[in-house]
Formats: structure tokens, C-alpha cells, sequence
């Protein structure tokens, strides 16, 4: 045996020496090359061509510090929130000191949420569903139904209606808080068992949607739900924001239905209002995007209602894009001349979600292509466009970006670790992309900080730093619906928000050290 060795590194030596003599690169001129590539990525990075001034770069020290230290620790222990499924992760991101700085951080808007998931449920459970006349209807089988009616609605074939005030003092306030809280939430403590694949995890996901829907659109709560959803994301360091919205129909306790026009004036005078008790809120607009699977006649409708709801209220309505599982279909392919039809309307604009799949060159896949084909001004998800190269050349070239949801690709069963998130590619190559955060409420996210912290931490790498972090703001507003005008002014308001926050980041830097 020490004979072997002592043979093997003799050779070893022999191949050095070869080795040496047959490329005599110094060590020294390697390490120029090695530094000069590292350089050339970094500034292929989203917001590797921001240049941070002297205060930002402090802060930027003080936030890459908290950031390798989380990091590396996570990297020695094997355990590390972004690679960890969302329900399990969250009271560590809750600790993470760089979450806590990205909750300060100015985010500009969120433009990929949904109507009947952007406020936190504590406002279902703690106020909307203590007002008086709420029924509820719970079968053997989820979805369970709630209703606002003056007397009890007609019995469903395998449920009855009860009062929630009766049933709440039947059974204890606490425990039927949580079991309501189970109904609107998809939180589980065993993510892998509860939901094994993506269809139930859907089911169970649509099943919440439905539940809450009954509550939402009840009149009275509608306009204060959405007003706490702004408070909520307003809260969170958010600016703006876009919803995407089925228009679902608004009722009375007499049981009168408002119809699309009427909801979308609800939507406006509650951001009016929103906006007058916070000048500085840069406002909101609606994406009307109704449920995917139905016929030509039906989505031909749905694309008249948008372009005169486009026409009526010009500043409120963004757009048109279609809502459910995305790998159930139908295609969008499928409605291709009632889209066409649809895009003769310049007011019109598309969002559609497109390549919410992990199913590479099929028809759902494809709605990439389609997307873009269609002139959409943003992608929703594009979880695939890392597959279609095309299709990349094509968004970058238009200025089409993608929203990436991580935390719902990951809850939605599409990606367990957001490390290998296909989006962590798009942020190497400087890709148009804005982060956001789809269901926030379902799966009981930090309106928007959740999602920027596991794309900063999961997604952007190591080395992504506070440039990163400024370019997904910028963009947030660069990409939005918003006119020139609005975009202008709410890119003042960032800005003045964006140095206020590195001031007082620099002076807690201060005080810190003692520096003053
Ligand atoms: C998309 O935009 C291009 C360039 O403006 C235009 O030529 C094309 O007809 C548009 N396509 C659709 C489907 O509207
Ligand atoms: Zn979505």
C-alpha cells in the first residue's frame, strides 16, 4: 500500500511538472481572469447596471453582512428557509434580519395578486364573519359555504345552513375561529402528506377560494376587504397595486346581485377612498380575469365586457386575463380568435398567466408562445420561459416582463426549493422580471416581503445584493399599467421613499456602532 502511493504521487509530481510546463499561466494573471469574470456576471445580474451612491453602499455592507452570515449558516446546517416548503419555513424568515429590512424596504407595487386572497385572513375571521346574518353551510366534504342573508338560505343537498353566531356559541369562539381559519387557509404542518400532488393541492386551494368568496362578496364586507387588502400591502412598504379579478357578482342581505359595471365602481370608490386617507399611495388598478374553462361564446363575452369596462373606467381597468389551474386547460390556443378579436381594441391589454407548468412542450407550455404572440404586456408566472429561448429573445427585446410568485410555485406544488426555481436563471441573465406574491392570504404570506425575501435569498443567489433589491422596485413601477404620467409620479414618490429608507437605515448603522 505505501508503495502504491508513494508511485502514485511520483506521478502525480510528473503530471504537475508536465502540466506546469505546458500552460505557464501565472497564478497571479488566472486570478485577474477569475476576478474580471465574477465582475462580468455581477454586472449581468437584474440591477447589475445600478450604481450605488455612498450611502447606499453602506447600507448595502450592512445588509450583504446579515445576508452571507444567514446564508452560510444556512449552507453549513443544511437548513435553509428558501429550500424549505413555506409552511415550515416561515418563523425563521420571520427571524431573518434581512426580512426585516426588506419590510422596510420601499417595494414600489405588487402587480400578480388575486381578488379573494390579498388581505390577511385575520379580517375574515376577527371582523367580517362576527357581523350579524352570516350562515354557514359545511358538508361532509370541503368546499364549505358561507352566506350574508336575513333569514337562512334553502338547504343544499348535504348541508344546512346555520347561523355563525349560533355555531361559534356552540362550540367556543376559539375553537370555531380556527376551524374557520382552516377553511380560508391551506397551512398545514405536513405540506408533503396533506397535499402528495398538484391536482390536490389545487383542489384544496379552490376549495379556500370558494369558502372566502362567500363572505368577500357580501356588500358591506366587499369594499372593507379590499380597502384592508391596500392597507395591508401599504403596510408591507407597497405603493400600488394591480388586482386580478373575476368580477365576481357583489350581493345584499335581500339577496340583490350587482352586476360587473356596478363591482367595478365599488373597486374605484374603495381605492378613491384608500387614496384620499393616504395621499402618498400611488393607487390601483383591476385586471379582469375570469375563470379559463369555458366556451368561445362565453370568452367572447367576457372580451366585450372588458373593452367597455376598459372604456368606462379607463384609469381603474388595466386589462384581461383568465384565472384557474393552468394545466387543466384549456389553452389559450384555444380562443385564439376571440383574443385576435379582442386585440383589435387597442385599449385592450393582456396579462396572461402563461407557463404555470412543469409540463415542457405541451399546449399548456406553449400558452408561452401564445402570450407573447398576443402582444401580452406582462407574463403571468412564465415559470417555463427558461425553456423557451424564443420566447425569452422575444420578452426581453418588447420589454415584457414575467411576474415570478415563488412562494406560490412552491405551495402550488411546482418547485419544493426555490433554489432550483427556474427564475433563478432569469435573475443571473438580468431578465424583465417583478416579484409578487398571487394568494398572499392562502397561504398566509407578508402581503409582499415574503416573496422578495425567498427570491432575494432562494432565487437571486449569494451575491445579489441591494442593487437587486432596487432594480425589482424600479421595475414594479416601470412594468405597471400605469400611464406615463402615473408612473412618473409614483417613481418620485419611490425615490423620496427609497432615501428616506437608506437614511434611516445609515443612522441605525450609526447609532449602532456609536458612531455618532
Ligand atoms: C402585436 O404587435 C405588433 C407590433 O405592434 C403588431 O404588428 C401585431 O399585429 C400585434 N399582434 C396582435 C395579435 O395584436
Ligand atoms: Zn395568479
Amino acid at each position: 500500500m505505501p508503495r502504491l502511493i508513494a508511485i502514485s504521487a511520483l506521478g502525480l509530481l510528473a503530471v504537475l511538472l508536465l502540466a506546469h510546463s505546458a500552460y505557464s499561466v501565472d497564478v497571479n494573471e488566472f486570478l485577474a481572469q477569475r476576478e474580471q469574470f465574477l465582475a462580468e456576471e455581477s454586472s449581468r445580474i437584474l440591477g447589475g447596471s445600478i450604481t450605488l451612491n455612498a450611502d447606499e453602499q453602506l447600507v448595502n455592507n450592512m445588509l450583504m453582512t446579515a445576508k452571507t452570515l444567514e446564508y452560510d449558516q444556512s449552507f453549513s446546517n443544511l437548513d435553509f428557509a428558501p429550500a424549505t416548503n413555506f409552511f415550515l419555513a416561515k418563523p425563521s424568515m420571520l427571524q431573518s434580519e434581512v426580512f426585516k429590512f426588506i419590510q422596510q424596504m420601499p417595494k414600489g407595487g405588487v402587480l400578480h395578486i388575486h381578488d379573494i386572497a390579498v388581505t390577511p385572513l385575520e379580517f375574515l375571521i376577527n371582523d367580517a364573519s362576527y357581523r350579524p346574518n352570516l350562515y354557514v353551510c359545511s358538508p361532509p366534504q370541503d368546499p364549505v359555504f358561507f352566506q350574508f342573508a336575513s333569514s337562512a338560505p334553502a338547504n343544499l343537498v348535504d348541508c344546512q345552513w346555520t347561523l355563525v353566531s349560533d355555531r361559534r356559541a356552540q362550540e367556543g369562539p376559539q375553537q370555531f375561529d380556527a376551524w374557520l381559519r382552516s377553511k380560508l387557509s391551506l397551512y398545514t404542518p405536513t405540506p408533503q402528506e396533506t397535499y402528495p400532488n398538484i391536482n390536490s393541492v389545487w383542489t384544496a386551494f379552490e376549495n379556500t377560494l370558494i369558502a372566502a368568496s362567500g363572505i368577500i362578496t357580501y356588500a358591506p364586507v366587499f369594499t372593507d376587504y379590499f380597502y384592508q387588502g391596500l392597507q395591508s400591502f401599504y403596510d408591507d412598504n407597497v405603493q400600488y397595486i394591480e388586482i386580478r379579478t373575476t368580477l365576481p357578482l357583489v350581493y345584499d342581505l335581500d339577496g340583490t346581485f350587482t352586476d360587473e359595471v356596478q363591482v367595478t365602481q365599488l373597486y374605484k370608490d374603495t381605492f378613491d377612498r384608500f387614496k384620499s386617507d393616504n395621499p402618498d399611495f400611488s393607487g390601483a388598478k383591476i385586471i379582469f380575469a375570469p375563470l379559463r374553462r369555458v366556451d368561445t361564446a362565453t370568452m367572447t363575452k367576457y372580451l366585450e365586457l372588458a373593452s367597455q369596462l376598459k372604456a368606462q373606467f379607463p384609469d381603474v381597468v388595466a386589462g384581461f386575463d383568465l384565472v384557474g389551474q393552468e394545466d387543466l386547460g384549456p389553452p389559450l390556443k384555444d380562443f385564439l380568435s376571440q383574443f385576435l378579436a379582442g386585440a383589435a381594441d387597442p385599449n385592450l391589454h393582456y396579462f396572461f398567466h402563461a407557463g404555470e407548468t412543469n409540463w415542457h412542450g405541451t399546449d399548456v407550455d406553449e400558452n408561452l408562445i401564445d402570450a407573447i404572440l398576443l402582444n401580452a404586456t406582462r407574463i403571468g408566472h412564465g415559470f417555463a420561459v427558461a425553456k423557451h429561448p424564443s420566447v425569452m429573445d422575444m420578452a426581453r427585446s418588447k420589454g415584457v416582463p414575467v411576474e415570478v410568485c415563488p412562494i406560490s410555485n412552491q405551495v402550488l406544488s411546482l418547485v419544493a426549493d426555490l433554489r432550483n426555481h427556474p427564475a433563478a436563471m432569469l435573475f443571473t441573465n438580468g431578465f424583465p422580471l417583478v416579484i409578487s406574491s398571487d394568494d398572499p392570504a392562502s397561504w398566509e404570506a407578508v402581503a409582499l416581503s415574503s416573496d422578495f425575501y425567498m427570491a432575494f435569498m432562494g432565487l437571486a443567489g449569494r451575491k445579489a445584493d441591494l442593487r437587486t433589491l432596487k432594480q425589482l422596485a424600479i421595475n414594479s413601477i416601470m412594468f405597471s399599467a400605469m400611464s406615463t404620467d402615473e408612473k412618473n409620479s409614483a417613481m418620485a414618490e419611490w425615490y423620496k421613499r427609497w432615501n428616506t429608507f437608506i437614511l434611516n437605515q445609515y443612522n441605525n448603522y450609526k447609532t449602532k456602532h456609536n458612531l455618532i
